[in-house]
């Protein structure tokens, strides 16, 4: 069971650990000793990371009617980040160890006596603030004139083209607009792996409402909507909580915000970000640009500035998430009939990277071998698959850590009698399935 504020069921050691040996995450540029803040996903965590994408694109705005795709620019025009705010107030407040030259958080020090790296007392600068944004160039001249910013969140390049949208959609308040893609902030202290990261993708769902008193029951039906996603793609409840913010903690022109919170091995940390920001974003790039980014309501000839509920999540966070909350251990039986000990992720099967893996029992007979891969073949078009040969309880580890769901093995038997020995990774209950049964087999399983 849990204890305390802080998951002790993993360790992040494991994790990562298990990232690196299974393909999921490695550090970026490791030959080179690495960069903070910054993840490579192999071929197991790309496929999870995307996963995780499509089940957050597939509820949020494939199966609904009121919301539109959008995919904006990562470097947009620097008023932009003046506009929202960024270049004014998007700091954090850093101090530097003027002994080993170390960079802090301010707000992260426990105590402002002793420098927590090289012990020096009383050795911080003043704070100062530290803008979080990443600076670029654009064209060949390096001048504050060709000055920009890699943005900091999805969410500006969707206010700026309100307009363009709803007029080319034909959609009206109540809609949706959202994107996912790469946002970029240059964190003074990156860490807890992929948590906090310098580059990082965001889904970030902007909700126009009309200002017409439904607003917050808007707010908490989105808020429910994403209660049921985490629920529904199998997140444990009692390692998830929706914190309400309070008038102190929310900007001052939000109406209502809510973090969502996983309880990690470090303890809780933000998922995602769900707040009632009013007109806010929209004024503001009415007020520097001098655009009427106002809606047009044909039927009473009115202009109006909608309402905005944004829900902003982290992928890598969300992946992270679901790497954590499927890793389990148990005893499984050695080949050799011995209980051994042994880690398995237990995704969701549509978070899972591989469905199904198709295992020729030896490597060396070629009629074994060849049903097997014709098999998976046949099964590739349907379901994520992998063949691979050789022995058997190599096969099922490996399998078990990377989480899939299914494990089918072409035996001898097979050539007699055309079944397979179909394994379920979470209960390793074997069963005989037809060879011809056994798309329906999965897909009844998967969904
Ligand atoms: N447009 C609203 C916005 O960006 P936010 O709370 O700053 O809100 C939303 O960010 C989400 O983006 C966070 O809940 C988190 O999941 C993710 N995120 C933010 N900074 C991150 C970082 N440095 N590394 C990884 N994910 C991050």
């Amino acid at each position: 069971m849990l204890q305390g504020a802080a998951n002790k069921e993993v360790s992040m050691d494991e994790i990562v650990a298990l990232a690196k040996r299974r393909g999921f995450i490695f550090q970026s540029s490791e030959i080179y000793g690495g960069i903070g803040g910054f993840y490579d996903y192999g071929p197991t965590g790309a496929v999870l990371k995307r996963n995780v994408k499509e089940a957050w694109w597939r509820e949020n705005v494939e199966l609904r009617d009121d919301v539109v795709a959008f995919d904006s620019t990562i470097v947009m025009h620097p008023l932009t980040w003046k506009a929202s705010g960024h270049i004014d107030a998007f700091h954090d407040r850093m101090v530097d160890c003027k002994v080993c030259k170390h960079r802090f958080r301010y707000d992260q020090l426990a105590s402002l006596e002793q420098c927590p790296d090289c012990g020096s007392k009383n050795s911080f600068t003043e704070p100062r603030n530290f803008n979080l944004m990443l600076k670029t160039f654009v064209g060949p001249a390096e001048d504050s004139a060709s000055m920009t910013y890699l943005r900091p969140e999805t969410a500006q390049g969707i206010f700026v083209n309100f307009k363009n949208v709803y007029q080319t959609a034909r959609k009206k308040p109540p809609f949706g607009i959202a994107q996912i893609g790469k946002s970029f902030r240059n964190e003074i202290t990156p860490g807890n792996f992929t948590f906090r990261l310098r580059e990082f993708e965001q889904a970030e769902l902007e909700y126009f409402v009309p200002d017409d008193g439904n607003d917050l029951a808007c707010f908490q039906e989105w808020v429910e909507r994403r209660k049921e996603w985490y629920a529904a793609y199998g997140i444990k409840p009692d390692r998830l909580r929706f914190y309400e913010l309070s008038d102190q903690e929310r900007p001052h022109y939000a109406k209502a915000g809510i973090d969502v919170e996983y309880l990690f091995p470090w303890g809780w940390g933000e998922l995602e970000s769900i707040a009632h920001r009013g007109t806010y974003d929209l004024d503001a790039h009415m007020r520097l640009s001098g655009k009427d980014l106002r809606f047009y309501d044909e039927a009473a000839k009115t202009h109006y500035t909608p309402l905005l509920i944004e829900s902003s999540a982290g992928m890598d966070r969300t992946a992270l998430t679901f790497l954590i909350d499927a890793f389990d251990r148990d005893t499984a039986e050695d080949p050799n009939g011995k209980p051994t000990e042994r880690v398995v992720l237990r995704f969701h099967p549509k978070i899972a990277p591989v469905q199904a893996a198709v295992f020729s029992l030896a490597r060396n007979k070629p009629e074994l071998v060849s049903l097997a891969r014709s098999i998976e073949r046949r099964l590739r078009p349907d379901f994520r698959t992998q063949y691979d040969e050789g022995n058997i309880g190599q096969l099922y580890r490996r399998q078990d850590e990377i989480g899939t769901p299914f494990c089918l093995t072409v035996d001898y038997e097979t050539l007699d009698d055309a079944k397979v020995t179909v394994r379920q990774r979470d209960s390793m209950r074997q069963e005989r399935v037809a060879v011809d049964r056994l798309e329906k087999h999965l897909r009844e399983r998967i969904g």
